[in-house]
């Protein structure tokens, strides 16, 4: 904010300046790391499984409202059915071994994505940790699982049809309200690991206005200093969502 930053040096992360409230991040590069290592892929989902209590805690630490975790796609079905099933798993357990802990710390689990394809027990489970939370407060952390930006805006779409909604009741404040995300701020800030520079269909119509940081770190090395450097750089972005600097 006001502060010049020359093209090589990294901007500071300022204790008291700005902090986005809602934060999401696509956790990509699990499989590269994994494979650097002569480890098989399904090693780097373990990994980066397990790194998201670490980015979690920090982000209460720091001050995050809402954290959303891009998990599976809709288009990661079509990766080989034993990573599939292996991604699957690992949810799965993660919920077994983590929702109690995750309870006590006040943290509350949200699900954005769809349900329908999922089986029914991993189902089951998920609706059961949502539940439990639901009235939590320390932190939200919105687990985006098979999930796609247009399919969203899709169901979106026929549940607005489906209430008979007039085309002149259609305003932008409707729509946000039919997505998975209804309720939750828009996202400040998205964080791409794995060093791609695009959205896979994450949060298409959420992040319209979200700042963009990407780093070349695989998800499972994506460590709390990380996240400093990527909240510095917000810190030091202009945001005018389309208006002139006053
Ligand atoms: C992200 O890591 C996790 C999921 C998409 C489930 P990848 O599995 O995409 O890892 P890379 O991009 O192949 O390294
Ligand atoms: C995005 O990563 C999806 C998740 C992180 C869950 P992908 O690896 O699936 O995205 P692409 O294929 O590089 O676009
Ligand atoms: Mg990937």
């Amino acid at each position: 904010m006001g502060v010049a930053v020359s093209a090589e040096s990294k901007p500071e992360f300022i204790p008291n300046g700005p902090i986005p409230q809602h934060v999401g991040i696509i956790m990509d590069g699990n499989g590269r790391w994994a494979q650097a290592r002569g480890l098989p892929r399904t090693m780097g989902h373990r990994a980066g499984t397990k790194n998201i209590r670490r980015i979690l805690e920090e982000s209460v630490r720091l001050g995050i409202k809402v954290l959303t975790v891009y998990a599976f796609s809709t288009e990661n079905w079509g990766r080989p059915r034993a990573e599939v099933n292996h991604l699957m798993r690992l949810i799965s357990q993660s919920i077994r071994d983590e929702l109690d802990e995750l309870d006590a710390n006040g943290v509350q689990i949200r699900h954005s994505g769809r349900l329908e394809g999922i089986s029914p027990r991993l189902r089951e489970q998920i609706e059961y940790a949502l539940e439990r939370t639901r009235n939590n407060d320390t932190i939200i952390l919105n687990v985006a699982f098979n999930y796609g930006g247009r399919a969203e805006i899709v169901d979106a779409i026929k549940e607005i049809i489906r209430k008979g909604y007039k085309p002149e009741d259609v305003t932008e404040e409707l729509v946000s309200q039919h997505l998975y995300t209804a309720g939750l701020p828009d996202p400040d800030l998205i964080i791409r690991t794995g060093g791609e520079y695009r959205l896979s269909n994450f949060l298409t119509w959420q992040a319209a206005y979200a700042e963009y940081y990407a780093t070349p770190t695989y998800w499972p090395d994506f460590d709390e200093a990380e996240l400093r450097a990527a909240i510095a750089e917000f810190q030091h972005r202009e945001r005018r969502f389309g208006l002139v600097k006053s």
